[in-house]
């Protein structure tokens, strides 16, 4: 055990509990800080408050071997500790400025317990300037020695502990590269390229990294809407887009737009953050519209099926806002479930993990179902709206006795079309009109 590395982590929410549970698994002693009782004390049993694959055995794991902690008290969790993490939420304002208010008051709850020199890391996602800004208010507060830096996140829900373990490479901002040496030293081990930079570089790095991906989401919906007036199949078009390296193949696939607790706070964030600054970020603002038309597109195509859709029934397959997550957050199945219903739509819908979530925010125009069976039988439509791995293995020629007209809108252009059209299903995706899919 490396009794070097006491860390200390505030806030339990995706980056912070996923963080924690690694840096345990890494071999660092971690106490994670969450002010919930009731969580911690779940956390404590092992039990992830967080839908996340193979989250739950690593937090037991090393709970057992006594390096994985969880308290509600950050004077407790920030004795003996090196290094504190910032990990709280960074949500958008109604004008999409990120709400730094978490991360102040985590800076003062810090500064209040410092006793001698600690690294203190902002891991939540940030716009230019925080690092500096958070130095200036515990210095404000506090006596002790300390410095801020800034070590951006990149993982993924549904995939967080592996691509934390096994990142593409780890940024770390900091006013002098010796104040990273420690930092370094803990990300060594995962054998990832660690980029040293500036604080406000690697600010900008998150922001930067998430608006290209949603830009590359963009761009593909973009070509897919185009390939709608073709003969071309947006499916075959980001295959040979993608082999270019200079590409590559990631994040090329079209459907009903990005969703997701991420992509849409810090795509309008930079935006936001751009045009205070004095800067009209146009390619951002069309990425936007792009992908907010995404949805209305899908929205459209139903109706063009089924013309009015006061009282038809449709299937909606897929609540969360992509595969492998219950996490609801601006998934565009929920959008498009809100427009479905406005027009008088009856939906029956099945998710393998988000419906309790998503029972919070729909109204009772919509029913719920545990198995998708059930939520297809008497509708005039399916339409698919999460990409989760189960859906390709469900029984179509069950499903098409079932359906009462055999269409299937495949927002995520996941299923095999050839195959399904062969079985007689009316089937289209998004940007493969022509059949080849
Ligand atoms: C994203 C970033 O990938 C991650 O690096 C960052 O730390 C947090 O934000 P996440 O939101 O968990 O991660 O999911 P991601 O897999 O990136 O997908 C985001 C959204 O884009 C989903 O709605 C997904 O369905 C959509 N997507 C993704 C596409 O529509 N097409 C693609 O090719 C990829």
């Amino acid at each position: 055990m490396k009794d070097n590395n006491k860390i200390c982590v505030l806030g339990t929410g995706y980056v912070g509990l996923v963080s924690g549970v690694c840096f345990a698994e890494m071999g660092n002693l971690v106490t994670c800080i969450d002010r919930h009782k009731d969580k911690v004390e779940m956390m404590r049993k092992g039990k992830s408050p967080i839908f996340e694959p193979g989250l739950s055995e690593l937090m037991k794991k090393n709970i057992k071997k006594e390096r994985l902690f969880f308290e509600t008290s950050l004077k407790k969790g920030m004795k003996g500790a090196t290094m504190v993490f910032i990990c709280v939420g960074t949500p958008p304002k109604k004008n999409g400025e990120a709400d730094l208010s978490h991360v102040k008051k985590a800076a003062q709850q810090i500064a209040k317990n410092l006793q001698k020199y600690t690294q203190i890391v902002i891991k939540s996602t940030v716009p230019v300037g925080t690092s500096a800004m958070t130095e200036r208010l515990i210095r404000r507060h506090c006596k002790a020695e300390f410095d801020v830096l800034f070590c951006p996140e990149f993982l993924r829900e549904g995939s967080a502990v592996g691509d934390f373990l096994k990142p593409d490479r780890v940024v770390i901002g900091a006013t002098d590269k010796k104040i990273a040496r420690d930092l370094v030293q803990v990300f060594k081990e995962l054998k990832a390229p660690i980029f040293v930079t500036n604080r406000s570089s690697s600010e900008l790095i998150k922001y930067a990294s998430n608006c290209f991906l949603a830009n590359k989401i963009s761009l593909i919906n973009e070509i897919a809407n185009v390939c709608e007036y073709t003969e071309a199949d947006v499916e075959e078009v980001a295959h040979g887009v993608g082999l270019d390296k200079r590409i590559g193949p990631h994040f090329l696939k079209a459907g009903i737009g990005y969703g997701g607790s991420c992509f849409p706070k810090d795509v309008h964030a930079l935006n936001q953050y751009a045009g205070a600054k004095g800067y009209d970020f146009k390619l951002l603002k069309a990425v936007i519209k792009v992908n907010q038309q995404q949805r209305d597109n899908f929205v459209k195509k139903i109706e063009k099926r089924l013309g009015n859709l006061k009282d038809k029934r449709i299937a909606v397959l897929g609540l969360a806002f992509k595969g492998n997550t219950d996490d609801i957050r601006e998934s565009a199945a929920i959008e498009i479930i809100k427009a479905l219903t406005k027009k008088g739509a009856k939906i029956q819908t099945y998710d393998p993990e988000a419906i309790n979530r998503a029972k919070e925010v729909l109204d009772g125009q919509v029913r719920y179902f545990r198995n998708p069976y059930s939520a297809i039988r008497n509708c005039d439509l399916l339409a698919i709206t999460t990409e989760w791995p189960e859906f390709k293995k469900l029984s179509w020629r069950k499903i098409k006795t079932l359906l009462k007209n055999p269409i299937i809108l495949d927002g995520k252009n996941m299923l095999d079309g050839v195959k399904l059209r062969k079985m007689g299903f009316d089937y289209q995706g998004v940007g493969t009109s022509n059949g080849t899919k």
